[in-house]
């Protein structure tokens, strides 16, 4: 049997990792979630989330790749076989509820790239965006035509994907990590430098971000907790756990490694990035805020509002290189979307070649082509409505359920203890008894209580106002379009199931 393939060295893997987790969210959702919620403080539950939720999640997702050399899919399986819907649910989720519109929106970052060259996006940026460059319907129902900008956009970055994905993974998700990190981190660097030096830049992030307001936080008042829950919302959607992905990326791990140090350099890079980042986003609004005399609250926006309306009004505002502050801007968002767009990929690939032992190429090949025409309905005038609501249910309920997937089938059925011994075995650093508890309690119950709080406010009030119908047709729709599938690929019988002789633990 074929020997699995293998990363070259260490840090491809954990730039890899890394690329994969570092995503448009490090850079658009956590500065306006902390700004929202207590600035500062906002860093105390978020920091332990990152403990109690963040590193014992990514140590088990990592460890039950490596341990099994498997895709979820064929983990769960070989764990506990009538699950083996739920490690397809994780892929397909992946792949079809999140890359297919994940590309879309780097597709729109390459044409705001493009757009950056002479500022073509004009004075009245939220016009632009919405009715020039969008072309916005009237409702998710009323999809009307493909906007050809952004159709260009979104084939060029499934051309990437699939250039990148279709080698091998050394050769390609490795070579591509290895190039694309340094220059993310690089830029990013550059542009929180000029950002911070900009006029007003300091004491907007004095003010607003490194202050802290702890009644925000105040598990006391409803407000209060619901800061508790996106804190723990925000890691598992920034680490990219109950994706599946870090299990996919560590079975192609040599048998001895060190899991502890690796899921603890993920997980804190990411956050680190997210932290530094918010630099450059506090900076820029807060040099805005200052030279038009606005107060920062009526000027700063989150998600795609900051980035494609907000920042094109304050480059326009920049003392000088604009347009260059502006293209590396975009390039960094291209750069860490792209890296997260190849990783959702890779996911689905590697699982159905698990399964159906096929060869990688041609598969890529396929699910590039069908990946692409599936994200053709996000590249029509309704989609950005459709992409809002399908990334509400499935970023809120697939991937946490996911989660509770994980720790239930590794901390119950496998049983943490044969966990733990594969992890002090085939590494140099032994796991504090703590994660036991971790997993097998505390992570899942903060997961059921996130997923109870989540629904209590679905029933209560209609996310961001849409038709209860939209949401049940679109966003429920979409969960249970992606378990179908999942399920019919659960029933296909396996080709190769047990471990190859070279895999053996
Ligand atoms: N962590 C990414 C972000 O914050 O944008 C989203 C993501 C990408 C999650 C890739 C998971 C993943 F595999």
């Amino acid at each position: 049997m074929a020997e699995r393939q293998q990363w070259g060295s260490r840090i491809g893997f954990l730039l890899a990792a890394i690329g994969s987790a570092v995503g448009l969210g490090n850079i658009w959702r956590f500065s306006y979630m902390a700004y929202e919620n207590g600035g500062g403080a906002f860093l105390i539950p978020y920091i332990i989330a990152f403990v109690l939720a963040g590193v014992p999640l990514m140590i088990l997702e990592y460890a039950l790749g490596h341990r099994e050399k498997a895709s979820p899919p064929l983990a769960f399986a070989r764990i506990k076989p009538l699950w083996e819907s739920l490690g397809w649910w994780m892929p397909v989720v992946t792949f079809f509820g999140i890359n297919l519109f994940y590309t879309v929106i780097v597709g729109w970052c390459m044409n705001y790239f493009v757009f950056s060259f002479d500022l073509s996006w004009g004075n009245q940026t939220e016009q632009f965006f919405q009715d020039e460059f969008l072309q916005i319907s009237k409702g998710p129902f009323d999809i009307g035509n493909i906007v050809l900008p952004i159709l260009a956009g979104t084939a060029f970055t499934w051309l990437l994907c699939w250039i990148i994905c279709f080698r091998k993974i050394s050769s390609g998700i490795e070579k591509a990590s290895m190039i694309f990190m340094p220059i993310l981190f690089l830029l990013t660097l550059v542009l929180v430098a000029w950002s911070v030096q900009l006029e007003g830049a300091w004491e907007a992030i004095k003010k607003h971000y490194l202050s802290f307001d702890f009644s925000k936080i105040d598990v006391g008042t409803a407000s209060g907790r619901k800061v508790w829950v996106d804190a723990f919302g925000q890691i598992f959607f920034s680490l990219g756990l109950g994706f599946g992905v870090i299990a996919t990326y560590s079975s192609y791990l040599p048998r001895k490694t060190n899991i502890i140090s690796g899921a603890l350099t993920i997980c804190s890079v990411n956050c680190l990035y997210s932290f530094i980042a918010g630099f450059a986003v506090f900076g820029t609004i807060g040099y805005m805020s200052s030279v038009n005399g606005i107060p920062f609250e009526e000027a700063i926006k989150g998600g795609t509002g900051l980035a494609f309306v907000v920042y094109p009004e304050a480059i326009n505002q920049l003392p000088a290189f604009n347009k260059l502050f502006g293209a590396v801007f975009f390039l960094i968002l291209i750069v860490a979307g792209l890296s997260s767009a190849i990783s959702l990929t890779e996911t689905l690939t590697c699982s159905i070649s698990d399964k159906f032992k096929v060869n990688r190429g041609r598969i890529t090949t396929l699910f590039c082509v069908v990946g692409f025409l599936g994200s053709l309905i996000f590249t029509t005038q309704g989609g950005i409505m459709i992409l809002d609501i399908v990334d509400h249910f499935i970023g809120n309920y697939a991937l946490i359920i996911g989660g509770i997937a994980e720790c239930l089938l590794v901390g119950w059925f496998l049983t943490s203890i044969k966990m733990r011994r594969h992890i002090d075995e085939v590494g140099t650093q032994k796991l504090l008894p703590i994660w036991d508890i971790a997993i097998r309690y505390i992570t899942p119950s903060i997961l059921f209580i996130i997923l109870g709080v989540g629904l209590f406010n679905e029933i209560k009030a209609p996310y961001e106002g849409y038709e209860m119908k939209a949401l049940i047709i679109i966003g429920v729709g979409a969960l249970l379009l992606t378990y179908t599938l999942a399920f019919i690929l659960s029933r296909f019988s396996w080709k190769n199931y047990s471990r190859s002789v070279n895999d053996q633990q």
